[in-house]
């Protein structure tokens, strides 16, 4: 049935804008109690009670109960037939509620309108799904994102989306503050194959040639500063064909930044204050400062990760020391090999059920270790298939070394030093996890733990390919006191790269580049073994102009939707991207990506297989 136009006419034509409402809905309250007003907006929900309706009215601002007196007001029966999420406009006076109708759970549910004109906007049709939370947050997230702008309109989604404007307005205010420039930079860019893996564009006037979206603006924020712009920002999108997961889409924003003549120092004190400001802007926060650093090898040897969460203690303990005359071979063997013997308390877990116990040993088995040794302390005595084969001393020196009580247990990993620290890593996160499903452990969504990590190896060696990769990325300048090691121990050179971390997560990285052009050849064609032609070919112009006066610089990307996913308590981007991709990368809604006419293709010079 369409009830557009059914109902009396009463508003003005589009193009008196102004008339289209006199308030908003959320805004009303006692101090309007008397007036005559003119809203519009969603019937979010409707109650009929015989002549008598009752409709939520909704806009950005709010809601407020409308009432309908179909008895007094024959005209306005059908608005009652409307379906839920229809627009309308109404207009009508504004009403103190009798005291027993007063909704203190609402902004407005002091006040109600009693409607006398009413216009249907839009009808809508049946919903795909209600979008009350409660049903909705039941609703599979592939209809949810189908029908993204159904799912926007609950408050929840809505907010998200309000909480990213309000914190990208902080990040803007602060660095604007700081003379900051911010310069738009070019999406399409070249391939870059040394990065994650890029999305292509075929160039229609340069058959057979492609641009690549930007994974990140990062060769030309480092031309601004040759250029003389000293402080650049922009909220950047950038693209990585990557697999998906929840702290992943293909196209994201980074909060990216670049400045000349800092040191690493520098850049950590700026972008600490830029924290600071959004938790004191957005949450109405205080962030304690400095932010600890923490070397990566200390981050390793103690959490077992390089973007360790630290809202819990839970730190690995080195025994290869203690154990070293172990007969246990899984022991023996590791520390014969050069390996370490390591191990976490996971305090007050003895109560571990056997399933949980065989998931975390799967999972210690998918990482490389051959099972996962436990020591168990219930009754006073150790428990575990290899309590008999430690001395006694050895069982007092781990007890001593852990710290292990009653109700205690710890697991262990026997391994070269780093899959060992990473085993106990991933144990000491799900043993985090039992720990708070058990009530043992609390973590407050008001808990951030920011940290940076710093010192990472500038290079890491890659088997497949036999030679080193950039840890982060090429341009990353060695520490100044590992420069000697360039030639003859290239593995043990740090650079002066960063991460953020909060809670466990990595939140952003940057570094200080280098700016020489003759270390920069050196790192791409001696260390990264890159042939001069392909140098040529694609840093060419980089080395050309770090040739015409370079100043030293460096900067920093956020994941500036991790952030705000953070800040609004979410584990998944997906929710505070406003039309995100699934987890195969599709957008549902628009049905992207798709196919192309024959025609298309033909103009791009590209023939499908
Ligand atoms: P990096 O590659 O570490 O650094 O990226 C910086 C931050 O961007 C976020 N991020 C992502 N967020 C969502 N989806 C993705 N697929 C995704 N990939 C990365 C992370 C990450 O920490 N040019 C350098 C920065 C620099 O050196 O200045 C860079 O892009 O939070």
């Amino acid at each position: 049935m369409d009830l557009q136009g059914r109902l009396e006419e009463t508003l003005p034509s589009e193009d008196g804008m102004a008339d289209w409402r006199t308030h908003r809905c959320g805004e009303l309250g006692l101090g309007n109690v008397g007036g005559r007003v003119r809203l519009a907006g969603w019937m979010q929900s409707k109650r009929d009670h015989g002549g008598l309706g009752f409709i939520d009215l909704r806009d950005r601002s709010g809601l407020v109960q409308l009432v309908v007196d179909g008895t007094v007001h024959a005209n306005l029966a059908h608005l009652m037939d409307l379906h839920c999420e229809s627009v309308i406009a109404v207009d009508g006076l504004l009403v103190r509620r009798s005291a027993e109708t007063v909704n203190e759970k609402l902004a407005t549910g002091a006040v109600e309108v009693r409607v006398d004109r009413a216009t249907v906007l839009g009808a809508a049709d049946v919903l795909p799904f209600p979008l009350d939370d409660a049903h909705a947050d039941l609703v599979g997230e592939e209809l949810r994102l189908t029908y993204r702008y159904l799912d926007l309109r609950r408050e929840k989604c809505r907010q998200r989306l309000v909480q990213r404007h309000r914190i990208q307005t902080a990040v803007r205010n602060y660095l604007n503050g700081q003379e900051f420039l911010e310069i738009d930079l070019p999406i399409l860019f070249k391939s870059t194959p040394e990065g994650a893996r890029e999305f292509l564009v075929p160039s229609r006037l340069h058959p057979g040639e492609f641009y690549a979206l930007a994974q990140s603006p990062q060769q030309y924020k480092q031309m601004l500063m040759v250029a003389g712009l000293e402080r650049y920002y922009s909220m950047a999108r950038c693209f990585r064909d990557e697999d998906l997961r929840s702290d992943r889409q293909p196209e994201f924003t980074q909060i990216d930044l670049e400045m000349s003549f800092v040191g690493r120092e520098d850049i950590h004190r700026l972008v600490e204050g830029l924290l600071q400001s959004i938790w004191r802007d957005v949450l109405g926060l205080n962030l304690t400062l400095p932010l600890p650093r923490l070397p990566f090898h200390e981050a390793m040897d103690r959490y077992g990760s390089d973007k360790p969460d630290l809202r819990f203690a839970l730190e690995l303990v080195d025994l290869s020391s203690a154990l070293r005359h172990a007969k246990l071979q899984i022991f023996s063997n590791a520390l014969r090999d050069g390996g370490v013997v390591k191990a976490l308390n996971a305090k007050g877990l003895a109560n571990i059920s056997q399933g949980e116990l065989a998931t975390l040993e799967e999972t210690a088995r998918a990482m490389g270790a051959p099972g996962l040794a436990f020591l168990a302390m219930v009754n006073g005595q150790l428990r575990s298939p290899i309590a008999k084969f430690l001395s006694r001393e050895e069982q007092d020196a781990i007890v001593a070394a852990l710290q292990l009580q009653e109700g205690d247990v710890a697991f262990f990993a026997a391994a070269p030093w780093e899959t060992a620290c990473s085993i106990l890593g991933r144990v000491r996160l799900d043993c985090a996890e039992l720990l708070k499903k058990r009530g043992q452990l609390h973590l407050s969504s008001n808990s951030f733990h920011l940290l940076w990590i710093t010192d990472f190896p500038l290079l890491t060696y890659d088997g497949e390919q036999g030679r080193h990769v950039a840890t982060h990325h090429p341009f990353t300048a060695p520490i100044p006191e590992d420069m000697p090691l360039l030639d003859s121990n290239p593995a043990a050179v740090r650079g002066q790269h960063y991460d953020l971390v909060l809670n466990g997560m990595e939140l952003g990285g940057g570094s200080i580049r280098i700016h020489s052009p003759q270390l920069q050849r050196k790192i791409f064609e001696d260390l990264l073994k890159i042939p001069p032609d392909i140098v040529e070919n694609r840093f060419g112009y980089l080395l050309r102009a770090f040739r015409y006066g370079t100043p030293p610089h460096g900067g920093i990307a956020i994941g500036f939707d991790r952030l705000v996913a953070m800040l609004c308590g979410t584990d998944s981007i997906r929710d505070v991207v406003a039309f995100p991709k699934n987890q195969r990368g599709v957008d549902l809604m628009a049905r992207s990506p798709a196919p192309v006419a024959e025609r298309q293709l033909k103009e791009l010079s590209i023939a499908l297989r």
